[in-house]
């Protein structure tokens, strides 16, 4: 079956579900603090089913909203724009009464946005905040600057330069390390690199920290789309152009787990991860099982875990409040300028996860089960 044909399937059926739930409502946006629960359909638009997070954060929202009797269709895009824009555009057209989008470009989504706000549709941006438009009307995440310090922090502590409590460790270096960003058409990936290059520099400066292929700039070092096999082509080219001579790389600032998975699987086909070529310090970030045992193996050093639980409830919490014509509760109004406005949000807090917080962090609070961590692989 083409591709065309599955998603012109894909959407007469949104567009026949939506109907039908939709009710009279469709499109009306405006008071719905008199309808319902059952009556008010909420269009949830993820960006991609090929990491496993928004796939949780797809199915956390969604039954977090349906245990509240709302109506919920949930799209995934594919990481295709064009899709994306349509999904949208559907939801809207078909009577969604708030929207919570993560974007896979923040800046793709602006006619749809300007729709959304002419059918008086609230739109709430998950994760991901949505650039260059007016028309978004809350922002739910996590400290995304206080990532990139923990994803340098977590470096600095993996290579001994520094000890968990913020104190000086016991390495000297100097050490070789490389530099890898998320896409740059994610807001996020300037938060993630600007907070670990922060963090980096006075090591940088001190010559204790050396990037050896000499890309630091982030249009050097980012990945479009956040996918691992250009992260995997990118890692192998930098071994072959700057590693060449005998110098070992001993650490790699990765943005994301799918990310660390690439350059750790370029590094050990290059031959290490042996006793007489350690494994180099990788970061991380999502808690992805497959890094978390990877994490547990000692192959992989750390990732930050953002509790995706939260983040849909706070996303839930967000539309319930716009329903009810209120405005969500924020805890910053100062930091998401998207460009056009400063974007009111809801951030919450992040964890870093070294194999000793493994059990702490994710088993004991049931995001992970000890097998899945064991196996490498999430239970259905
Ligand atoms: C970012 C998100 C990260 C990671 C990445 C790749 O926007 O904040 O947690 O998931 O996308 O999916």
């Amino acid at each position: 079956m083409g591709r065309r044909f599955l998603v012109a399937l894909g959407s007469a059926v949104l567009a026949l579900s939506l109907a039908a739930c939709s009710g009279e409502g469709a499109g009306s946006g405006g008071d719905k603090s008199g309808d319902k629960p059952a009556d008010l359909t909420i269009g949830v638009s993820m960006p991609t089913q090929t990491s496993e997070r928004w796939i949780a954060d797809g199915n956390a929202v969604k039954q977090k909203l349906e245990a509240k009797g709302y109506k919920v269709e949930l799209q995934y895009a594919g990481d295709d724009i064009p899709t994306q824009s349509q999904q949208v555009d559907q939801m809207i057209t078909q009577g969604a009464d708030v929207l919570v989008i993560a974007a896979i470009d923040g800046t793709a989504l602006n006619s749809q946005l300007q729709a959304a706000a002419d059918a008086k549709i609230p739109v709430i941006s998950y994760d991901r905040l949505i650039r260059g438009s007016k028309n978004v009307d809350f922002y739910v995440s996590f400290d995304n600057y206080k990532v990139g310090v923990a994803q340098a922090t977590s470096l600095l502590v993996g290579l001994g330069l520094q000890n968990k409590d913020g104190s000086k460790g016991t390495a000297k270096g100097p050490f070789n390390i490389e530099l890898f960003a998320g896409s740059l058409d994610d807001n996020n990936t300037q938060y993630f690199f600007g907070g670990a290059m922060d963090t980096l520099k006075p090591f940088v400066d001190a010559g204790t920290l050396r990037v050896k292929s000499g890309q630091t700039k982030i249009e050097q070092v980012a990945i479009l789309r956040w996918q691992q096999e250009t992260a995997q082509k990118r890692m192998e080219d930098l071994l072959t152009s700057s590693y060449n001579d005998g110098t070992k790389v001993d650490g790699v600032l990765s943005p994301y787990d799918g990310i660390s998975r690439g350059i750790i699987t370029a590094l050990q086909n290059a031959g290490y991860g042996s006793a007489s070529k350690k494994i180099p310090v990788v970061t991380g970030q999502d808690a992805e099982i497959a890094s978390i045992k990877l994490i547990n193996d000692g192959v992989q050093n750390s990732t930050v875990f953002k509790d995706t639980r939260l983040l849909a409830e706070q996303a839930v919490n967000a539309a319930e409040a716009f329903l009810q014509k209120k405005q969500p509760q924020a805890n910053d109004t100062k930091t998401y300028n998207n460009g056009v406005k400063v974007v009111p949000a809801y951030l919450l807090p992040i964890a870093t996860v070294y194999k000793d917080d493994i059990k702490a962090t994710l088993i004991d609070s049931g995001y992970w089960t000890a097998e899945e961590v064991a196996a490498g692989q999430a239970k259905k």
